[in-house]
């Protein structure tokens, strides 16, 4: 659906390409079999606009804004919680919204929404508030993640700020379905307004070598210096692949001694592709007199990487020629441009120029400082983003076999299973143990602890697609039916425990190929029959387990013998069974020897959180990773730190 465009970079919407005309070096001819390919396969998507979905979350019909009549669809695409009102009036986008989804203790720590859009840019854009039914006025705190990336952590106090109220960010989305999940903290339900997930340009926001797509970019401020309006791109007749980004003013905001100045006057250059900036951010800006700093100052997340977006067009009458304005910016003291002449730059007045870099900011301010060299300062606009490193996220087959396993064991939904079990990192899912895999990048499910949990379905064959499994509790349940012979697939599987269930039928055979099999605990079912020949002879061995208390199984030491035997046989297989049995102790101590040994050399190199593994898998690496080592690892370019 998109063309591929130059230097390995993801393609622009090929409608896009054809009302832009900055790409003059692609022919018509190149454009018109893509074209077709496109209309065809998105028919109810408006040629040239850009996807759109604007969420009004609680309510049960679709509804239209008396401010900009954008349409907010009744809410849909989400996995839990309940709806509740607010007045109407509440949110500044779309005031006729008058209900809210929130999430309640019981609806899991996990919820989320999955909306399936294009694969693409997005500025995806949140509206919180509380409700009077639901949260009895109590702020709630939680954190939002996007693509499974913990994006907005919610501090307390967020409510009384603007832009925690209306966060948004610019997200690469590229699974074909956006999604974002609440995860609570405990205080008070996560709950949510509105959601809008709104398309922009392919190349919006290139920041360049070396970053990649796969960052978030999270907006800290996006101002206009003097604004003469406010608000969002559609108030301010922006384009609509600018994302509808909302336009602050500095008005607020200390800055020093400025002077506003405006124009009507046309600018030049200012708003096509990618970032189609409205032509108003240009017609105001803040000036200073001769030899007179401007500066803006924020309070930032430390240690964090920051990019920076700088709009300027000469709007002064007296400024014609180059050279008669020049100033340096510095961020925290440090130089982020030099020697900036915007007429030089720009080629004349009334025409736009943006700088944008990307910094790293130690401490908890970021102060953007102007400072002339000849002449005062004028800036008409910045922009600024955190970049949130996009995580990893788990094997789809696997998340999919969860999600099966989710229906057919009847997992209660307070365990929150919804969104990516591993990531975020802060926020897995509650019963499942996961590991990193370096090769491929990418989180797998090592264990399920789910004993106690009142489960009441039965095992699905899907458990098949954790491969990667290493443990499995989920004992003490109320699982029926049988035990699937799939289980036999999982060929890392080292402990087995599902006793005290009412699983009935046969252990399967296929138990038998689970080679690093140590614990197995198969007692309290409603099992019956023989069991397998190939888990005494292979498995077992060296292995503790536990067979009793089920419907009749046989043919195992301590069990009843299977079927009817001659008192010949009978004496055979007490010498057997003797010899077997010494055969296995002199094995289980010379294991467990081994085991010793092995255990004690890795307790000395393994980290706390490491998974110290008996036996490795030469194709995956299952070692986990310090949750705060990964976090604080350099990641931008995906190359997580393996935990030393
Ligand atoms: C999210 O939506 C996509 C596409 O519609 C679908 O493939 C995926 O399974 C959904 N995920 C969840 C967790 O429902
Ligand atoms: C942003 O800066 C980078 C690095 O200087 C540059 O490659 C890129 O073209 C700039 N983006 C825009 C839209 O100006
Ligand atoms: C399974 O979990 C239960 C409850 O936490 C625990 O008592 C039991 O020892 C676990 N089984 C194994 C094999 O670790
Ligand atoms: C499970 O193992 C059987 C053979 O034991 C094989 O036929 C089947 O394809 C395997 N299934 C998966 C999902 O790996
Ligand atoms: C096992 O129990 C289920 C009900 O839980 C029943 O439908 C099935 O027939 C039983 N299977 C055997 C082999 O007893
Ligand atoms: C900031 O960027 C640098 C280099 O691009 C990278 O190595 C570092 O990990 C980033 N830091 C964070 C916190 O993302």
């Amino acid at each position: 659906m998109f063309l591929m465009g130059s230097g390995g970079q993801i393609g622009w919407s090929p409608s896009k390409l054809l009302s832009t005309t900055k790409l003059k070096t692609i022919s018509l001819v190149q454009l018109i079999p893509v074209f077709f390919f496109f209309a065809s396969a998105v028919v109810a998507q408006n040629v040239g606009a850009p996807v759109a979905v604007r969420i009004a979350c609680g309510s049960s019909e679709n509804s239209y804004s008396n401010r900009t009549n954008l349409v907010w669809l009744k809410d849909f695409g989400y996995m839990g919680g309940s709806s509740a009102s607010i007045p109407e009036g509440t949110s500044m986008i779309a005031p006729q919204l008058n209900t809210l989804r929130y999430f309640q203790y019981s609806d899991g720590a996990e919820n989320c929404y999955n909306i399936s859009v294009p694969i693409g840019r997005y500025l995806m854009r949140f509206f919180f508030t509380f409700g009077e039914v639901d949260n009895s006025n109590t702020e709630p705190q939680f954190d939002v993640s996007l693509e499974g990336t913990l994006t907005f952590p919610l501090q307390p106090g967020w409510s009384s700020y603007y832009d925690q109220a209306y966060p948004d960010a610019l997200v690469y989305v590229d699974d074909g379905a956006a999604t974002a999940c609440f995860h609570s903290s405990g205080h008070g339900n996560p709950a949510v307004v509105s959601l809008e997930i709104l398309q922009i340009n392919e190349l919006a926001y290139e920041l360049g070598y070396p970053w990649t797509l796969y960052v978030i970019l999270k907006t800290v401020k996006r101002v206009s210096c003097n604004a003469l309006e406010t608000g969002y791109g559609i108030d301010l007749d922006a384009d609509p692949w600018g994302g509808d980004r909302f336009w602050g003013s500095d008005i607020d905001l200390n800055k020093g001694a400025s002077t506003p100045l405006k124009t009507t006057a046309h600018i030049t250059n200012c708003c096509g592709a990618p970032n189609f900036y409205p032509e108003v951010l240009y017609q105001s800006a803040a000036t200073t007199g001769v030899g007179e700093n401007l500066y803006y100052s924020f309070q930032v997340e430390p240690n964090q990487n920051y990019s920076i977006w700088l709009h300027f067009a000469e709007i002064s009458p007296n400024i014609t020629q180059k050279g008669q304005r020049i100033f340096q910016i510095l961020v925290n003291d440090q130089p982020l441009f030099m020697g900036v002449d915007i007429v030089g730059y720009s080629g004349g007045p009334f025409t736009a120029i943006v700088l944008n870099k990307t910094i790293f900011v130690e401490g908890r301010t970021l102060t953007l400082t102007l400072k002339p060299v000849q002449g005062g300062i004028l800036i008409n606009g910045f922009e600024i983003y955190q970049l949130v490193p996009m995580e990893y996220t788990t094997v789809k087959s696997q998340v999919w076999a969860l999600q099966a396993l989710k229906d057919s064991l009847g997992v209660p939904s307070r365990l929150g299973w919804n969104g990516d079990p591993c990531v975020p990192q802060e926020h897995p899912w509650i019963g499942v143990d996961c590991g990193y895999d370096f090769t491929g990048n990418a989180w797998f499910l090592a264990g399920l602890s789910l004993s106690h949990q009142g489960l009441k379905g039965h095992i699905a064959e899907d458990i098949s697609y954790l491969p990667s499994l290493q443990s499995i509790n989920m004992s003490s349940n109320s699982l029926s039916g049988a035990i699937p012979s799939q289980l036999g697939n999982l060929s890392n599987l080292e402990i087995l425990d599902i006793s005290f269930n009412k699983l009935n039928g046969s252990i399967p055979g296929s138990l038998g190929n689970l080679t690093h099999l140590q614990e197995l605990y198969l007692n309290g079912n409603q099992l019956k029959g023989e069991v397998p020949v190939a888990l005494l002879s292979g498995p077992i061995h060296g292995a503790s387990f536990n067979f009793s208390d089920n419907s009749g199984l046989c043919g195992i030491p301590g069990l009843s013998s299977c079927g009817i035997l001659s008192s010949g046989s009978k004496v055979g297989l007490a010498v057997g069974t003797t010899l077997g049995a010494l055969i296995l102790v002199v094995c289980i101590l010379a294991i467990r020897q081994r085991r010793y040994n092995i255990a004690r050399a890795k307790r000395s190199h393994d980290a706390p959180f490491a998974r110290s593994r008996l036996s490795s898998t030469p194709e995956v690496q299952l070692q986990k990773l310090a949750i705060t080592d990964y976090i604080k690892s350099p990641h931008l370019e995906h190359t997580p730190q393996l935990l030393q």
